[in-house]
């Protein structure tokens, strides 16, 4: 099927890597976190106050388990891959990871002030940095493809990760 999904850590990248293939495939894009948003009806920062992560992380599999299987960009929440169901789904599809040091994510996250993270925004390097540790094998184990994103721009990730499936969309230029 001609879908990508998109999966790595906060300020991997997948929203503006995501735009970029859209340009290129003709693709629609999805944001799987904008889909829970309109969900939920509420910021994702203030539904983890409210209600806790346990309660969000259902409502994100339910939406991926219906979104994985339509020909779209989807690009997912840094942590889609902490449930085993998930990464079942994901190894299952055209799952493309956005790899970047945590240096170079850390960095992102706190640069990036439209978006309110709550298990980034009150932690410290150090926290985030475990966090990311914790969740490393998850993403390796559900990516079909991992592409390197430090000191690229979103232009030059999503032509490397068309010119890698390019078997699957075979009508596009070269
Ligand atoms: C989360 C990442 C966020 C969002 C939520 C939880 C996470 O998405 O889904 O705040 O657990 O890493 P981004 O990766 O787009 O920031």
């Amino acid at each position: 099927m001609k879908n990508i999904i998109l999966i790595g850590f906060m300020g991997a990248g997948k929203t503006t890597v995501g735009q970029e293939l859209s340009q290129l495939t003709g693709l629609a894009l999805i944001n799987l976190d904008d889909e829970i948003i309109k969900k939920i009806k509420m910021p994702i920062h203030q539904f983890f106050k409210e209600y806790g992560e346990e309660a969000f992380r259902v409502i994100e599999e339910e939406l991926l388990e219906k979104f994985s299987h339509q020909p779209i960009i989807l690009a997912t929440g840094g942590g889609v891959v902490v449930r085993l169901n998930n990464r079942m789904i994901l190894q299952k599809g055209q799952t493309v990871l956005l790899d970047a040091s945590i240096k170079t994510l850390i960095q992102r996250i706190r640069e990036d002030k439209t978006t309110i993270r709550p298990l980034a925004v009150n932690s410290s390097d150090e926290e985030i940095t475990q966090l990311f540790e914790t969740r490393k094998m998850f993403y390796q184990q559900s990516a079909r493809l991992i592409v390197k994103t430090d000191d690229k721009n979103a232009q030059e990730v999503a032509s490397e990760i068309i010119k890698n499936l390019k078997d699957n969309f075979e009508n596009l230029p070269q």
